[in-house]
């Protein structure tokens, strides 16, 4: 039949993606986001591969050319760490060089302009500390101001430099306060601070004038010290320097407050200078919403100078709550929430060089995609998705009104396209098709599928293909239960979870968004408060039962489960029920065993709200979902991963997981990482990573005949 023998011919037109090992994956390029210059012509952004025969990484700097899509090498490596456009001409730049010659553990400030051959940078300023973050304007008076963070000294502010520091002759820490350690670091007497600098014209050259103030200074803190920014992923988007240079706006933790139970936090705004004590601009008895108590974020200072446009969450202590969108009118104060209605929680915010839009980001349907809305919206406005389903790292906003996206997605490490506001694509830069490690990955790799979730609701999957698929072979199925538990499996590029690398080992990878999930609304968010482990468990029967009803291609028999954080909590939930009879192995990394030890995490504020309440006042909850209980269950083999560094989820929460199923006497693995923390961010250790977890999943589903006993220290 025609119809038929034109299926079948387009069938085997469908290109066959080649398979990515780890190897590849971990040493291929990773991209920095692109950065647009004044005028909108160029891009700067970095590719840094990885050698595991040096065990060395290589950092380029590169130059784009928006209009045509050229990209030359800079003659920049991996001493420059920061770049940002800013000085007399469209093309010129200010870069932090990590490098001091004169104070060790200090960086430098230079200057150059990249449209002029050769390029030849000019230090304008040695400074004592390890700065970074850089942010720079231009002043009316042609110097630049610019601001830049490092840890300061608790008794006068001063830039703190590791190199100075003298030792103490104990190693002992005290604490009278929560919040003893954080993410991988014990906290000590530092904060981080921003400080303001400024490079002055003399003899038509620049340099530093004056001493770097810290801002953060002399705020009313009953409580917790101003710190910016939040450690340890805050960054440069904690603060804003205002287009003239004359302002600078930053936001840090509520002072009134402890940190370890409350998410709130607040801006302020400050002289550049210093001259003045920084004012809050948001938070109790300011005009914003009364509801609007919880944690700000993303400030940014509008082109005209007038606006601060930021988000802010309602809940006190709810890091997950929708972050709405404001603006702030400098002068006066006013505060506007912008689309109350709209139920997607705001990310990355930048206005439109005539001030009357604002560009954001939001995770929407399984993927960051880009919006804009006018900065006049009213309560109902419903912005649309500019993008698609691809994951907007980063973006700029060019002055012709269209943005620069760098994007990744389960198929691409990283894609730089313009879009107009209207979607009109045009790609400049596609990782797939330049970087060998990636050749044949493409959109083809990955399909979104829905099922029914446990109330009736529609839940969203990714399923993603091996190389060479076809719908008339049986895959092994790999299911993997995301993070958070508010977070999302997404159309994203991961060094850390790549389910392509996952696929290709041999196995259809499903990857469901279940209830506690982002981007599908804040009701199916919120909905897990007090039930870690029921609804979304059911919801993962369900989405078990969907592939094993309706996808053929896929041997459910012959399956897997891994997470890791939440997703290894729900591993060991797994493992006493029964959907853990329906995989032939487990993989837990950094998950938690039970949640009676709750109280060994640092960010007390999201054990209270996720458990709802103390374990002391509402035992039943923490009772309830409590995986430990059930270890009697527990009989599929399982690899547990748990690293020494982890003060999120302790490392004996996967010793204590490993000691019950040996007791038990369930096959059963233990690796740890001493130098690692939540995540195996060092390259050699994620391939050890890689390694471990495929031997142990491919055994158990019998593509090999024994496990690696390699580097298996015996009793
Ligand atoms: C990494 O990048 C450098 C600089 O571009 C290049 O010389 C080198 O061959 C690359 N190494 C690998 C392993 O791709
Ligand atoms: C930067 O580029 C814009 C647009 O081409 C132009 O209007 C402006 O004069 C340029 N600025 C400088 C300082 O050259
Ligand atoms: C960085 O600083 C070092 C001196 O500390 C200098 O040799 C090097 O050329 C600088 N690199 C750039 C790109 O400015
Ligand atoms: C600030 O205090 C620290 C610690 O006492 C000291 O080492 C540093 O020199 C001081 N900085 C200034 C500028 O006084
Ligand atoms: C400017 O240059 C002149 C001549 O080279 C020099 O005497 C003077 O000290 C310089 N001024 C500054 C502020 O560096
Ligand atoms: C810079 O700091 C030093 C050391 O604290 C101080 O002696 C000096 O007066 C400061 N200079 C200015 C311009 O503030
Ligand atoms: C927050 O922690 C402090 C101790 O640092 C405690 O006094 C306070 O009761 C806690 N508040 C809540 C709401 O848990
Ligand atoms: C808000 O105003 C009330 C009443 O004046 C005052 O008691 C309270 O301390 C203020 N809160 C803050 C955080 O300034
Ligand atoms: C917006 O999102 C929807 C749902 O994912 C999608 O169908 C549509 O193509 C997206 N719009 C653009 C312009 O990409
Ligand atoms: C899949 O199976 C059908 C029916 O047996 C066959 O006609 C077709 O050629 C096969 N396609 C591939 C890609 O193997
Ligand atoms: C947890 O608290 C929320 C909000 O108060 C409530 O809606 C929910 O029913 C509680 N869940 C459990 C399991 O107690
Ligand atoms: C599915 O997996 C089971 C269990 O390993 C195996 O017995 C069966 O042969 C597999 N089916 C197919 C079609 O590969």
């Amino acid at each position: 039949m025609v119809v038929g023998q034109i299926a079948a011919a387009a069938a085997l037109l469908l290109p066959l993606a080649a398979a990515i090992t780890p190897e590849q994956m971990l040493s291929a390029p990773r991209y920095s986001a692109a950065s647009s210059n004044p005028s909108g012509e160029w891009a700067v952004y970095t590719s840094t591969n990885y050698s595991f025969e040096t065990q060395e990484a290589a950092t380029v700097w590169k130059l784009l050319n928006i209009k045509t899509g050229d990209i030359s090498d800079l003659p920049f490596a991996d001493d420059v760490s920061e770049m940002v456009w800013v000085g007399s001409t469209n093309t010129s730049v200010l870069y932090i060089n990590g490098t001091n010659d004169e104070i060790p553990g200090g960086v430098t400030l230079w200057t150059t302009d990249l449209a002029v051959s050769p390029i030849v940078g000019t230090q304008v300023a040695s400074l004592d500390a390890p700065f970074s973050g850089l942010k720079a304007s231009n002043t009316p008076s042609g110097g630049i101001n610019f601001v830049v963070n490092a840890k300061a000294y608790a008794n006068n502010g001063s830039a703190y430099n590791e190199e100075f520091a003298s030792t103490p002759a104990t190693t002992g820490q005290l604490y009278d306060n929560v919040w003893v350690r954080h993410w991988d670091t014990y906290v000590t007497q530092e904060r981080f601070s921003v400080f303001g600098g400024s490079l002055a014209q003399s003899n038509s050259s620049l340099s530093l004038s004056g001493n770097m103030t810290n801002l953060l200074l002399g705020i009313d803190a009953p409580i917790t010290r101003p710190e910016t920014p939040y450690q340890p992923f805050g960054g440069s988007s904690d603060y804003d320097l205002s287009p003239d240079g004359s302002q600078v706006v930053f936001m840090t933790k509520a002072p009134e407050l402890p940190k370890a139970n409350f998410t709130a936090s607040y801006l302020y705004v400050v002289p550049h200078d210093g001259s003045s004590v920084a004012e809050r601009l948001n938070g109790p008895n300011r005009t914003a919403p009364e509801e609007a108590k919880g944690a700000s974020a993303n400030p940014v200072w509008s082109p005209d100078g007038k606006r601060i446009a930021y988000q802010q969450m309602d809940g006190i202590n709810y890091e997950s709550d929708r972050a709405k969108l404001y603006i702030a009118d400098v002068a006066s104060g006013e505060i506007t929430l912008l689309a109350a209605d709209w139920d997607v929680s705001v990310g990355s915010i930048k206005w439109s060089h005539d001030c009357d839009e604002l560009y954001v980001t939001g995770d929407y349907i399984g993927s960051t995609r880009l919006f804009i809305v006018p900065a006049d919206a009213a309560a109902d406005y419903k912005p649309e998705n500019v993008t698609d389903s691809t994951t907007v790292v980063d973006f700029n906003v060019l002055p012709n009104g269209d943005a620069l996206i760098s994007s990744s997605a389960v198929w691409s490490s990283r894609m730089i396209y313009t879009v107009t506001p209207d979607s009109k694509t045009t790609y400049l830069y596609k990782a797939q098709d330049v970087d060998a490690e990636l050749a044949g990955l493409g959109p083809d790799d990955l399909s979104f599928e829905w099922y029914t979730g446990t109330l009736g609701d529609q839940q969203q999957m990714l399923v993603i293909y091996p190389e060479g698929f076809t719908k008339n072979k049986t895959y092994d199925l790999a299911f993997i239960v995301h993070g958070g538990p508010q977070g999302l499996h997404a159309n994203s590029w991961s060094t850390r979870w790549n389910f392509k690398v996952w696929a290709d080992q041999g196995y259809v990878v499903v990857a469901p968004n279940p209830t506690g999930s982002t981007s599908y609304g804040q009701a199916l968010t919120d909905r897990i408060q007090g039930r870690w482990s029921t609804w979304p468990y059911e919801d993962l029967v369900n989405a078990f039962a969907h592939v094993r009803d309706t996808m053929p291609f896929v041997n459910t028999s012959n399956a897997i489960e891994a997470g890791a954080s939440y997703g290894g909590y729900m591993t060991n939930w797994i493992q006493g029920h029964d959907l853990g009879r329906e995989f032939k192995a487990l993989v837990a990394h950094d998950g938690v065993t039970t949640t009676f030890s709750d109280f060994g995490t640092e960010e007390l504020f999201f054990m209270l709200h996720d458990q709802n309440g103390t374990l002391w006042d509402n035992r039943e909850t923490y009772a309830m979902n409590d995986p430990f209980t059930h270890a009697r269950n527990f009989s599929t083999p399982q690899l547990i991963i748990h690293n020494d560094l982890d003060y999120r989820l302790p490392v004996s929460e996967g010793i204590a997981m490993f000691n019950a199923l040996q007791l038990l006497g369930v096959p059963s693995r233990f690796l740890h990482f001493p130098d690692e923390n939540h995540w195996v961010l060092n390259r050699e250790n994620s391939l050890l990573w890689h390694h471990t977890i495929f031997d142990w999943i491919n055994y158990y589903t019998g593509k090999t005949e024994s496990l690696s006993n390699e580097g298996v220290i015996t009793q």
